[in-house]
């Protein structure tokens, strides 16, 4: 057996936590909650109602900012514990499953409210989205169109390697591995997006987050490049 069979043996009997039928549930849940708020909420709660569909509602835009950080924090989270595996530091924190886990965890969440950033944008007046320029890159012309292009095309990026995992026995593991380094520029797409169209851009702690998180992950990057080749120089 070669090893490109034996690794994707390997892939092939790691505990598949989340299967089609789950992911399908969940979609379906996000669906009906979202439906039935949209009917219980207006009858519960009519001042927040007329907050969000009075003459000037901020509101969207609000949300929308903070599940974009929010988004932000957990695609570079789920990319660090892909790295601490990778680099075996997870042994030492969090330990290989739980860092298993969170990674593959994690990355579906942050899909999910980088979801929620984009299209809640279409309640915002300003900057006026609809569900065609949400979805499509660089479609809204009045909104920093460029910048905001590549975080939709980091968003198309993130959604083909978190679902390449759904398939990874399918498509072999050296196609998934491919796929699956390309991360590294769904994230940068994401910060530049972030830093490029963002309000909050300016402000300290978006400064520091930015620099922070960045830094993290160059370091965790350049320890697993130099792991892999210091060996095959040291032969
Ligand atoms: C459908 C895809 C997307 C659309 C339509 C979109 C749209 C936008 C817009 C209009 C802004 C400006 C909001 C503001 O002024 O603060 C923004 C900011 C931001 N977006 Fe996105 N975005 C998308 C995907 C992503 C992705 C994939 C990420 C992260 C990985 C991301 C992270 C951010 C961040 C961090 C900010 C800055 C927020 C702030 O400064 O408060 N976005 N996005």
């Amino acid at each position: 057996m070669s090893k490109e069979d034996l690794e994707l043996n390997e892939f092939q009997s790691m505990p598949t936590m989340i299967r089609y039928e789950n992911l399908l549930i969940i979609l379906m849940a996000v669906f009906l909650g979202t439906t039935i708020a949209t009917i219980v909420v207006p009858a519960w709660l009519p001042d927040f109602v007329r907050t969000v569909l009075g003459p000037d509602p901020k509101v969207f835009w609000f949300l929308s900012r903070g599940s974009a950080i929010a988004g932000y924090c957990l695609l570079w989270f789920s990319m660090v514990m892909g790295l601490l595996m990778t680099n075996k530091m997870a042994r030492a924190w969090p330990g290989g499953p739980t860092a298993y886990d969170l990674h593959q965890f994690v990355s579906l969440l942050g899909l999910g409210v980088v979801l929620f950033h984009g299209l809640i944008l279409i309640g915002d007046r300003y900057a006026s989205f609809n569900l065609l320029t949400v979805l499509l890159p660089f479609a809204n012309p009045k909104y920093k169109p460029t910048w905001v292009g590549l975080g939709q095309l980091s968003f198309y990026f993130w959604g083909i390697i978190v679902f390449s995992f759904y398939i990874r026995k399918r498509i072999g593991i050296t196609v998934w591995r491919l796929v699956h380094i390309s991360s590294f520029l769904a994230y940068l797409l994401g910060l530049i997006h972030g830093v490029m169209s963002g309000t909050d851009t300016s402000s300290l702690w978006a400064t520091v987050l930015y620099w922070s998180s960045g830094g993290v992950l160059l370091f965790f990057s350049i320890y697993r490049l130099l792991s892999r080749l210091i060996p095959l120089y040291i032969k």
